[in-house]
C-alpha cells in the first residue's frame, strides 16, 4: 500500500485561530480567510467559501468552540451561571444550523452540542465546566472526521473489489466515476467517495478516476480535479452530460458518491446530477455506492420526500468561475486572475427563468450499497429500500 499523500486542507487551526481556504477561488488561487466569529462561519458556509457536508459541520463546531474559548478568556457575562451559558449557547447553535439546509451533518453537530449542554446541565456542573465540555465536544466533531473517512474508504473499497471479482473481474484496474467533490476539501481530510477512490489507488486497484464537472458550481472541475492532481491519481474529467456516453464506451466498474443526507430507507440527497448518474448506472448494471459518515444518516426522515432541498440563488446557475485563459506566458502577472463570467444573455428573468436546486434525491432502489464507518449495507434481494440498522 502506498503512503497517503498529503491532501488539501479545508480548515486549519492554531489555538483558537481558525482559517479556511476560500473554495470559491480554487483552483487558481489559494487564499486563506480567517473566521473570527460565528457570523463569519455562517457567512462562509452560506456563500460556499467552504462546502461539503462534513467540512461545514467541522467549521461550525470549531467556530463554536473558538467563540466559547474567547468568552472564557475574557470572563464573559455568560459564565455567570449554568443558565446563562445555556441562554448564550442555544441561539448560537440554532443560528449556525440555518446556514445551509440539506446537509444534515451540520444539524447533527449542533444537536450533538445541544445534547452535551443538556447532559452537563443535568450533571449539575458549573458554568466553566459546561463550557469546557462543550469546547471538547466541538473539537471532537471536527477531529473524528479523518479517521472515520479512512475506515469507510477501506470498507467500501474492499467491498467493491470483492464484487468485481464475484462478477468474474480481476478486482484491479478499476475505473470509478464520481460526482461533485468529496475529498479533503469537503471533509476534515481524506474524503468519503474520493477517500474510497484514494484507497483503491493506494492499494494498486485503481486504473482511473472519472469525475463530472458538476455544474453549476463546478465542484468537480475546480476542486476534485485539483485534489486528484495533488494526489497524483490518474483521472479523467467529463461534462455532466457525458455520463451515458462514458458508460456506453468505457468499462466503468462503479459510481461512488458522497451524501448530504440519507433517509431511513436509504434514499440519498447529494449534489445535483447524482440522480442522473444513478439512473444511467442502473441501466448499465454498474454498482452505485454511497459513502458517508453515520452523521449523514437522518433516521428521523423516513424517505427522500422529507429531505429539504436547498435552492441556490438563480444567478449562480448563470455564472462560471475561473481564471482568465490563456494565462500570460511564464505564469507572469495576472496568471491566476480570477474571473466570474456570465453565460446567459442579459435580460434573462432571474426570478422566473432559472431552476437551481443544489441537490437531488437518488431513490434507494438505484443504490447498490451504502457505506459508513461501521460497514457496508446492501439491499436484500427483491427489496427496494435499505435496512441501515447495521451501519448506523
Ligand atoms: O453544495 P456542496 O458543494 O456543499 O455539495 C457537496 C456534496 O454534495 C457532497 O457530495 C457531499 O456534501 C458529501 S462531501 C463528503
Amino acid at each position: 500500500m502506498q503512503a497517503t499523500k498529503l491532501g488539501l486542507t479545508s480548515i486549519r487551526t492554531d489555538g483558537d485561530k481558525i482559517e479556511i481556504v476560500n473554495q470559491l477561488l480554487l483552483p487558481h488561487s489559494t487564499e486563506f480567510i480567517e473566521i473570527k466569529s460565528i457570523e463569519d462561519a455562517h457567512e462562509a458556509i452560506k456563500s460556499m467559501k467552504i462546502r461539503g457536508a462534513p467540512a461545514i459541520a467541522s467549521l461550525a463546531a470549531l467556530a463554536f468552540a473558538a467563540e466559547l474559548e474567547r468568552g472564557v478568556k475574557a470572563s464573559a457575562d455568560f459564565l455567570a451561571s449554568p443558565e446563562a451559558v445555556k441562554a448564550y449557547v442555544k441561539p448560537i447553535l440554532a443560528y449556525l444550523y440555518t446556514a445551509r439546509p440539506t446537509a444534515v451533518n451540520l444539524g447533527a453537530a449542533t444537536r450533538r452540542l445541544t445534547a452535551t449542554l443538556d447532559a452537563s446541565l443535568e450533571a449539575g456542573k458549573d458554568a466553566s465546566a459546561i463550557c469546557a465540555d462543550l469546547i471538547a465536544e466541538a473539537h471532537k466533531v471536527a477531529d473524528e472526521d479523518v479517521g472515520r473517512n479512512k475506515k469507510m474508504s477501506q470498507w467500501g473499497g474492499d467491498w467493491l473489489v470483492d464484487v468485481v471479482k464475484q462478477n468474474g473481474g480481476s478486482g484491479s484496474g478499476l475505473n470509478v466515476l464520481t460526482v461533485c467533490n468529496t475529498g479533503s476539501l469537503a471533509t476534515s481530510g481524506y474524503g468519503t467517495a474520493l477517500g474510497l477512490i484514494t484507497y483503491l489507488h493506494e492499494t494498486g486497484k485503481l486504473a482511473s478516476a472519472y469525475y463530472t464537472q458538476t455544474t453549476p458550481y463546478h465542484q468537480g472541475s475546480r476542486l476534485t480535479a485539483l485534489e486528484l492532481q495533488k494526489l497524483e491519481i490518474p483521472s479523467v474529467i467529463i461534462c455532466d452530460t457525458m455520463v451515458g456516453s462514458l458508460f456506453q464506451h468505457h468499462d466503468i466498474h462503479a459510481v461512488v458518491v458522497g451524501a448530504d443526507r440519507i433517509a431511513r430507507n436509504g434514499d440519498t440527497a447529494n449534489k445535483i446530477g447524482t440522480y442522473n448518474a444513478a439512473v444511467i448506472a442502473a441501466r448499465h448494471k454498474i454498482p452505485f455506492i454511497v459513502v458517508a459518515p453515520i452523521s449523514t444518516v437522518d433516521l428521523a426522515v423516513a424517505d427522500g420526500s422529507g429531505i429539504p432541498i436547498e435552492h441556490r440563488p438563480p444567478i449562480e446557475a448563470c455564472l462560471v468561475r475561473g481564471a482568465i485563459h490563456p494565462p500570460p506566458p511564464n505564469g507572469g502577472p495576472g496568471a491566476s486572475t480570477q474571473a466570474v463570467v456570465m453565460i446567459t444573455p442579459p435580460g434573462l428573468d432571474l426570478a422566473k427563468g432559472v431552476y437551481n436546486p443544489s441537490f437531488d434525491v437518488t431513490p434507494a432502489e438505484l443504490i447498490t450499497a451504502i457505506v459508513t464507518e461501521k460497514g457496508v449495507a446492501t439491499r436484500r434481494p427483491g427489496e427496494v429500500v435499505f435496512d441501515l440498522s447495521g451501519v448506523v
